[in-house]
């Protein structure tokens, strides 16, 4: 299975008349996602489309322009919008009618969603059901799991999320964190192929929060799921993730290994990321020691000590 975009631009809104500018939520994305046991992160600055991205993955969002393609051996998801006269350009009111008019949807929006599950980052607006259990219900019986079955996979998933007391209890009374553990179990709920979450992790203390990336690792693992996280927390990357894109105002900055992007000062800085905490600390002690032979970029604790009991032998010996 794979997703593919090219040449994707995305606008909220296409303004009729052309003294309103279109306002471009996303740029030309080119992107290709290989469904494989993988987690990956998209991070940037808020703003930059990280969650309008997202939702062009799933078909909740269409591009307004260029293509995004979903494959698996058995079935095909397209949406286009591809030019077919060369004078569609810019600022012609022929290309804003273009722009405008919607994509044909050729295949069944529910089979996609199955296939991917999104979890929203404000989580209250995919909960509607009267009581968390059913909310968690919803997803599998939506997509003709029966009502048994649907049960017992919600009861299992609201076990690893500890929300078993809350499934009685209406959604609108919970907290910010426990909503999110109900969206996500939600989602969890119809076993998707691939699962992206957009910023799970806030609100969340860091006993659960440690939890669910444990969690998320094990269904990589395990069931060979493809995880899409969005994040802020540079920690989170250092510690579960590979592969990164970065995004700034609608552009892909960046796509590549975590080791790599965060030896590239110049996008940590020009796309404001931060830098995990361990390199940071590892930044530090190399200025205040003057180490040039230490290398800052370890990901875990461990390696960042060996790293400094050998900087720091080779140095007094030296
Ligand atoms: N529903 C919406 N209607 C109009 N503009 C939106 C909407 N949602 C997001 N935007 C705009 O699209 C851009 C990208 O937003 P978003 O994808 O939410 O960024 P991020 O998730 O990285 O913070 C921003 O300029 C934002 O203001
Ligand atoms: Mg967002």
């Amino acid at each position: 299975m794979a997703i593919h975009l090219s040449e994707v631009s995305f606008a909220y809104d296409v303004p009729k008349r052309r003294k309103y500018p279109i306002v471009w939520s996303l740029k030309d994305i080119h992107l290709q996602i290989e469904l494989k046991d993988e987690m990956i992160a998209f991070v940037g600055h808020t703003g930059s489309g990280k969650s309008t991205l997202v939702q062009l993955l799933n078909a909740l969002l269409y591009p307004t322009k260029g293509r995004v393609e979903i494959k698996d051996q058995k079935e095909s998801f397209l949406l286009e919008k591809k030019f077919k006269h060369q004078e569609q350009i810019e600022e012609t009111k022929k290309y804003r009618k273009w722009l405008r008019k919607p994509i044909p949807v050729k295949f069944k929006l529910k089979s996609l969603r199955k296939k991917i599950g999104l979890v929203f980052q404000f989580p209250e607006y995919q909960i509607f059901e009267e009581t968390v259990l059913k909310d968690i219900m919803f997803g599998p019986k939506n997509f003709s799991v029966s009502s048994e079955d649907a049960l017992k996979r919600a009861q299992e998933i609201a076990n690893i999320m500890g929300i078993t007391d809350l499934l009685d209890q209406s959604p609108f009374t919970l907290s910010g964190g426990q909503m999110r553990k109900v969206a996500i179990a939600g989602i969890l709920a119809s076993n998707p192929d691939v699962l992206i979450l957009d910023e799970p992790t806030v609100g969340l203390d860091p006993k659960t929060k440690a939890d669910l990336l444990q969690f998320l690792v094990e269904l990589k693992n395990k069931f060979h799921k493809t995880i899409i996280l969005i994040t802020h927390d540079m920690d989170v990357v250092a510690q579960y993730i590979e592969r990164v894109i970065v995004l700034k105002q609608g552009n892909i900055m960046y796509d590549g290994s975590k080791v790599d992007l965060f030896k590239q000062k110049d996008i940590i800085e020009s796309c404001h990321l931060d830098y995990p905490t361990i390199v940071s600390m590892m930044m530090y002690v190399q200025e205040k020691l003057n180490l040039p032979s230490l290398n800052v970029y370890q990901y875990h604790i461990d390696d960042a000590m060996r790293e400094l009991e050998r900087c720091l032998g080779d140095h007094h010996e030296s």
